[in-house]
């Protein structure tokens, strides 16, 4: 299986860094597809913890290539000092990592109205780091390519357009209008490193696919964030979701071979919109707390719930998957009881669809299934699971029609039940 895409099955931090760090240990090249300093992937090596934003989590894999392909957004300041820090921890990522000349620069300007924006009355709860500005600025053609950082003359006449345009919105928002002088000094320090990681990534994706190579696709946020399959308009500016692999990195669909879907035991959500298989409760405190459930990027708590089957068959749907990755079973240990969510009733009628357009009328229908006390931790086959876990696991995977291919229960490497490895032979 040489092209195998991880996308996120719920509203993102379903553990996506983890997994893509366990499967890129027989990866060639693992690529980044679309997003920004919006995601935060963590990967947990023995007692070290290391938060990746922009840098694709296979990056622990020394001779693994990286790459951050054109559907990307990258703020150049948040990409240096994350090199940075790695290299601080030992690790040479600016050495193995390509940027495409074609991702979009996110500036200084990008992140001041993100945040002027989240102080008023459409705020969301964005992660404030300027991700949805600069794909407004993509899709209006007046963003600033990568590749533009090695022409100081075309940088310059591209930031001083892009800021004219959007003085007018700054102002009304009672900011500060960006000087294009201190735009450019701002990011200057950051413009050579740049420069010699840029290339054009879509060649080098695509044939590195055709040589038969191991190749990742690292989707970041999630399904239900996708802003065309998400809860919209509570959701990212990109798209997360499979086919985003293939625009954002520049693949065909036919070359893709596996998708496999991230998907939490529960639900967690960061920010605005709906949830409607949300706790208030003490079950939804002790997940927050049991699961360490607090936003990587902002550390904001984040709203916790029971998992959501039509959300999940929706996301099994709308990306095609072909496994499913199933992260923090552990954290529901000691609970007397787990819910699930099998259908939706709308107007006295069950659905077993995610009722997207219909999320604040529709009320969970819930399956109760019998907890379990032992810590899980140590499993490594699912025979090692206590019965009521492997039931609860069974279920999902027939109500979702998608097989399970590997069950987290922990957050370090070896605390995982591999089923099928998309690059080990059966
Ligand atoms: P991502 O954005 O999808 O990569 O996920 P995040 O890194 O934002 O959040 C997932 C969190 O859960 C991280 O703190 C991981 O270390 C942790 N994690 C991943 N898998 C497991 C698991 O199976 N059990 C537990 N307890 N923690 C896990
Ligand atoms: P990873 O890759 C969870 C959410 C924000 C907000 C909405 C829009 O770690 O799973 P944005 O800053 O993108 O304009 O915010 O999307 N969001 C995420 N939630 N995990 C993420 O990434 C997210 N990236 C964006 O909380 O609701
Ligand atoms: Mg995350």
């Amino acid at each position: 299986m040489p092209a195998v895409v991880i996308v996120g099955a719920q509203w993102g931090d379903e553990g996506k860094g983890k997994i893509v760090d366990i499967f890129t240990e027989d990866a060639d090249m693992v690529v980044r597809y679309g997003g920004g300093p919006n995601a935060g992937h963590t990967l947990v090596v023995g007692d070290e913890k290391i938060i990746v934003r922009l840098v694709p989590s296979g990056v622990l894999r020394k001779d693994v290539a990286c790459v951050l392909a054109q559907g990307m957004v990258i703020d150049p300041r948040s990409l240096v000092s994350e090199l940075d820090e790695l290299e601080r921890r030992g690790i040479d990522a600016a050495s193995r990592l390509v940027l495409s000349d074609r991702s979009h620069a996110i500036l200084p300007y990008h992140v001041t109205i993100d945040g002027l924006r989240e102080q008023g009355k459409g705020a969301i709860g964005t992660t404030k780091r300027g991700v949805g500005p600069c794909y407004e600025d993509k899709v209006a053609r007046r963003g600033i390519p990568l590749g533009a950082f090695r022409d100081p003359k075309r940088l310059r006449e591209l930031a001083a357009s892009a800021i004219a345009q959007w003085t007018p919105v700054i102002a009304s928002l009672g900011g500060d209008v960006p000087n294009v002088d201190e735009v450019l000094a701002a990011i200057e320090p950051t413009r050579a490193r740049i420069v010699k990681m840029l290339a054009s990534t879509q060649p080098l994706v695509e044939r590195a696919i055709r040589d038969k190579k191991k190749v990742v696709l690292e989707g970041a946020q999630g399904t239900l964030l996708d802003v065309d399959h998400g809860t919209y308009p509570f959701v990212t500016s990109s798209t997360p979701t499979a086919g985003g692999a293939c625009v954002g990195a520049g693949v065909g669909p036919s070359r893709i071979d596996e998708v496999v879907g991230l998907v939490k035991a529960y639900t967690t959500r960061v920010g605005g919109g709906p949830f409607p298989t949300e706790l208030h409760d003490g079950v939804g405190e002790r997940i927050r707390k049991v699961g360490a459930e607090f936003g990587s990027v902002t550390g904001r708590p984040r709203r916790t719930g029971w998992l959501d089957l039509p959300a999940l068959r929706f996301a099994v749907s709308v990306n095609g998957l072909d496994g499913l990755a199933l992260t923090k079973l552990d954290v529901l240990t000691g609970l007397d009881e787990v819910k699930v969510c099998v259908a939706y009733e709308i107007d006295g009628k069950q659905t077993r669809d995610f009722p997207l357009d219909d999320l604040d009328r529709a009320k969970p229908v819930y399956r109760s299934f019998k907890g379990w006390k032992e810590e899980l931790g140590g499993a490594r086959t699912l025979a090692d699971l206590p019965v009521a876990a492997r039931d609860y696991l069974k279920f999902i995977e027939d109500e979702a029609e998608c097989p399970h291919v590997l069950v987290s229960v922990g957050s370090r490497r070896d605390e995982t039940i591999v089923l099928r490895h998309p690059f080990r032979a059966s």
